[in-house]
């Protein structure tokens, strides 16, 4: 039997023929309520309970590998039929047999199906394009397991590398739970979302569930270990295989479902419902395995320029009038400061699409931000009160919402009170606003829902200029739903059916670690029962839930679009697979506290993996009263996440960094680096939309053969060329960093263009400097001279970064345009795209900037610096040629120095970025 890896069976050797490893159980009992001997083997299971020393939450009963499906027909153009005749039956439901088992290439992107032609699958209309690099092929290999169980394997084709290996048995498909594991090639593992993950690489030494699931759960990053699903649903992982490549796999199934990581190494998925649907992302690179993951579900949009400039946001500002004093402190401190965030204060008892009494004079406020360059975002719920004239409107136009299957599920105590809800079976329930709420169906078919969805938003705007849009709450999160049927006395609770025929979606045979080891004894508390009905009443929330955020998304884009007609940006709690095409996500509810500011550095690489590069996480921390040391260090961290935003709870002391002189610093500093290398971020973020690559990216998936950089999640990169290592602890003033084998230059102040050798090193982190943060040897990197918002900033003179790598060419690019205009087709909107290269020889060296792609229509500002670190030679600063031609420079503001090896080149209107092609050329010699 070809097991990966072959150190697997060596402790076998109990009694029992089936006996399996204690390192690669997969857990017969994952419903806690039926761990006993006798059940375990009624179930066909086997009961061995694990020794003292065996691995973490070994399963005491597992499935013996006998369990599956045998294979009974190849109907040729890669499909399957299996049949159950033997093994364990599945414990949650009948077995559904036949399946079909389907394979599929779209260039070395690999999809495997199991199921049949009746199973729901996610309605998400994926682009499914193929990689741009298909080099490294996966292939399929059946199996035989044991007993004739159908088994396969995923292998690399080109190393033989097997990735995939479904021989430890456990293939189950019921109605309402379906099962199947695999060993893995190793314990490389990162990803699967959404959860507070204490570290980047998963621990595969023990066992861990992690269900999936959107929930209104927020992120509890003080505990050890929490496994809680979150708002967002990801079921991606990435595997960096023992040589170094790199294959990515995502379920694409929107039920309830888990994931359960176990020593062998080893994955136990499922899921209870749909059915599965595998993709399989041959890389070989970390990077190439994310392209292709994001060529396959779609890439992210392109935020406004301005989108990633600092936001300041909290939730109770008492009126308009306190919104201004705080914004406006913080602009006179001299923050760099683009976007002010109203939370659901700004509404009339919560409404969407209203303004409260304190916030009258909101549209001129508004006019006046924009006299600023600043922009405003404002949040909006999902859930309509049942009684005001938007959802009269609503009602009007045969908008969707979420219903009860049948109306004598209806409590109509409470349907009965409200005149344009009653007589219908909208499913009502209870959020922010004083009365029932209920839930647009954006899954509609028919555009009903979502044009009335957009018209509101372009009503509101014409009252309201609003320039980026918030969505919350939208998993949906429903306060106070209960089980018993009825009403209760305050008739506002929503109840779920949980008994009998009824009761199958809310009271599943299997309801998933999220319920079993969460804090909610149903699946549907904090939600709406899953029962309810989407998809305009043609199926269950049971189903669809977890993708109501994605499809509130998509119809929130289009209403930006529709009502704004410029970009802005989108940014959603809850997001599943693909969401990355409409929104951006902030990492949720979390609090001041440090474990909170580590585990952020990890969230927004996560979900750069899942294809949401616009992320970042509340800085100072949302819930709790913050403190000046965190909130300087999440600043000083928090500036190099795309989204940039310090967020506050209620009744929390105001935490902005106006408050205390220290965190006003840190945080000038930290932000003008910011602004000043935003072209670069920009430019990130374009190749992001364009080509589906990483903006931020842990270590390893620059040096993917440096195993060291595998569980290095405390730095990360932006791109190839800059890696930021904050300081994340309290009462330090160095960071102990590790440095992959590279050229790697500080831009602290301190040691500016110093180069830092491999390996650990201490670097300075002091609270009133800048973060530390490296450039990468042979890179050329744009900035702009910064102001304190982006609109002024964009008319600054460009400059750029030039590091010295390892041979004597050093190349970047730089993605322009004008930062807000809407587009279809991003190749056809007006922009600039650059590539710039920088080489050199004993005597001369020459800096090339040619754009290869203009269609614009606009003037952009001069290239008036060049900085160069590494340089070795003392430069002739008489000898400078532009295209040729003899020109000046202004050795006044130009300057080397051979101690910092660091050239500065600065002359007002140096080079024209409106030309096609410059050529800079100098003379030098060795020093
Ligand atoms: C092995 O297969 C035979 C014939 O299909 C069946 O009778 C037997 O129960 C199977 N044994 C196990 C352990 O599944
Ligand atoms: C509203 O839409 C439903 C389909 O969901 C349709 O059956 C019904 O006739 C429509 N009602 C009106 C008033 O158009
Ligand atoms: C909405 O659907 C109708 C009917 O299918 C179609 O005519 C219309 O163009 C659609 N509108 C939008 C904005 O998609
Ligand atoms: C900043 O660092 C200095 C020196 O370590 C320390 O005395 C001071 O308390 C720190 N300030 C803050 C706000 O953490
Ligand atoms: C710019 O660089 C890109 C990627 O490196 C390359 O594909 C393209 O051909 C280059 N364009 C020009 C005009 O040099
Ligand atoms: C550039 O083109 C866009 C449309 O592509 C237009 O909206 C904008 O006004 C133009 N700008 C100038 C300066 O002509």
């Amino acid at each position: 039997m070809p097991l990966q890896p072959l150190t697997l069976i060596t402790i076998c050797c109990f009694s029992f023929a089936f006996s399996v490893d204690v390192r690669s159980r997969v857990d017969c009992s994952p419903d806690p309520h039926s761990l006993n001997e006798q059940k375990c083997k009624s179930r066909g299971c086997v009961w061995e309970f694990p020794q003292v020393d065996a691995p973490k939450e070994t399963p005491p009963c597992y499935f013996p590998s006998t369990t599956g499906y045998v294979k009974t027909k190849d109907l040729g153009n890669g499909v399957l039929v299996l049949e159950k005749q033997n093994g364990p039956l599945n414990p949650f439901g009948a077995d559904i047999s036949p399946l079909k088992l389907k394979t599929h290439y779209i260039g070395s992107t690999f999809e495997l199906s199991i199921g049949n032609d009746d199973r729901y699958i996610p309605p998400l209309n994926l682009p499914k394009e193929q990689p741009n690099d298909n080099s490294d092929p996966l292939d399929f290999q059946e199996t035989s397991g044991t007993n004739g169980t159908f088994t396969f394997q995923m292998i690399r084709r080109s190393t033989g590398r097997i990735i995939w290996d479904t021989s430890i048995g456990g293939l189950l498909f019921a109605d309402q739970y379906i099962q199947i594991a695999t060993l893995l090639p190793s314990t490389n593992i990162f990803g699967f979302g959404e959860h507070v993950h204490k570290t980047l690489k998963h621990d595969m030494t023990r066992y861990t569930t992690w269900p999936m699931f959107a929930t209104g759960f927020p992120p509890d990053s003080g505990s050890q270990l929490s496994t809680h699903p979150l708002y967002g649903v990801h079921p991606f992982y990435l595997c960096i295989e023992p040589d170094g490549k790199t294959h990515g796999v995502l379920l694409l199934n929107s039920n309830a479902q888990e994931v359960t990581l176990g020593p062998a190494p080893h994955l136990v998925y499922r899921t209870i419902g749909g059915q599965l649907d595998f993709v399989f992302f041959a890389g070989p690179t970390p990077e190439a395995a994310i392209q292709g993951y994001l060529s396959y579900i779609g890439k992210p949009f392109l935020p406004a320029y301005w989108a990633l400039g600092y936001q300041l946001s909290r939730w109770g500002y008492q009126g308009v009038d306190e919104m201004k004093t705080v914004i406006r402190r913080n602009q006179a401190a001299g923050i760099p400061l683009d976007v002010a965030v109203a939370d659901i204060d700004y509404m009339s008892t919560y409404e969407d699409f209203t303004e409260g009494e304190k916030w009258s004079t909101f549209p001129e406020y508004a006019q006046e931000l924009h006299s600023q360059n600043v922009n405003l975002i404002l949040i909006f719920d999902p859930a309509i009160e049942v009684d005001y004239d938007t959802f009269q409107r609503a009602i009007n136009q045969n908008v969707s919402f979420v219903e009860w299957p049948r109306f004598d599920q209806v409590p109509t105590k409470i349907q009965d009170q409200y005149p344009l809800a009653k007589n219908t079976k909208m499913m009502l329930g209870n959020v922010w606003p004083e009365r029932n709420v209920a839930f647009p169906d954006f899954l509609d078919p028919t555009n009903k829902t979502e044009l009335w969805w957009i018209d509101e938003f372009r009503r509101f705007h014409d009252m309201l200029p609003y320039d980026g849009i918030w969505i919350d709450m939208n998993e949906p999160e429903n306060f106070q739903t209960g089980t018993l049927k009825g009403n209760n006395s305050n008739g506002k609770t929503l109840q779920c059916i949980v008994d009998g025929i009824d009761g199958k979606f809310d009271n599943p045979p299997y309801e998933t670690k999220a319920v079993y080891d969460g804090f909610d004894p149903f699946l549907a508390s904090k939600t709406l029962c899953l029962n309810g009905l989407s998809i305009r009443g043609t199926n269950n929330l049971y189903n669809t839930k977890s993708l109501y955020g994605w499809s509130e998304s998509r119809a929130t884009a289009k209403a930006h679009q529709s009502a704004i007609k410029k970009r802005g940006a989108v940014i959603s709690r809850s997001t599943f697979v693909s969401s990355g095409r409409y929104t951006g996500h902030w990492l949720g509810d979390n609090v001041a506290r440090w474990e909170d500011l580590r585990t952020s550095v990890i969230g927004v690489i996560e979900f750069n993996f899942f294809g949401i590069p616009y992320v970042g996480s509340d800085i100072c921390g949302f819930t709790g009263v913050t403190w000046e040391e965190l909130c300087l260090r999440w600043h000083q961290m928090g500036a190099f996440h795309s989204f940039s935003r310090d967020h506050n709870m209620h009744y929390m002391p105001a935490q902005d960094p106006a408050v205390w002189p220290s965190v006003t610093k840190a945080a000038k500093i930290a932000l003008t680096f910011r602004y000043r290398y935003l072209p670069y971020l920009y430019s990130l973020h374009y190749r992001a939309s364009t080509i589906g690559s990483t903006v931020v990216r842990p270590l390893f998936f620059e040096f993917s053969s440096d195993s060291e950089t595998f569980s290095i999640d405390r730095q990360f990169l932006w791109g190839k060329a800059l890696m930021i290592a904050p300081a994340l602890d309290p009462g330090i003033d160095s960071v102990h960093a590790y440095f992959p084998d590279d050229l790697w230059y500080s831009l602290q102040d301190e040691t500016y263009g110093k180069i830092i050798p491999p390996g650990y090193n201490d670097v300075p982190a002091k609270n009133d400097t800048l973060t530390p943060v490296f450039a990468r040897g042979g890179y050329i990197l744009p900035r702009q001279t910064p102001s304190t918002t982006t609109k002024e900033s964009r008319n600054n003179p460009f400059e750029l970064l030039v590091t010295v790598g390892q041979n004597s060419i050093s190349e970047g690019e730089l993605y322009y345009d004008d930062g807000v205009t809407q587009f279809d087709s991003i190749d056809q909107n007006p922009h600039f795209s650059f590539n710039f290269t920088y080489s050199y020889s004993r005597t001369a060296a020459s800096l090339n900037a040619r754009w290869s792609t203009s269609i614009s229509n606009y003037t952009l500002p001069t290239l008036d610096i060049i900085d160069i670190v590494g340089y070795d030679y003392t430069p002739d600063f008489n000898s400078f040629y532009l295209n040729g031609k003899r020109i000046n420079i202004n050795i006044q503001t130009s300057s080397y120095s051979p101690f910092t090896r660091r050239l500065f080149i600065s002359t007002k209107n140096l080079i024209d970025m409106n030309a096609e092609s410059t050529t800079l050329a100098w003379s030098h010699k060795a020093v």
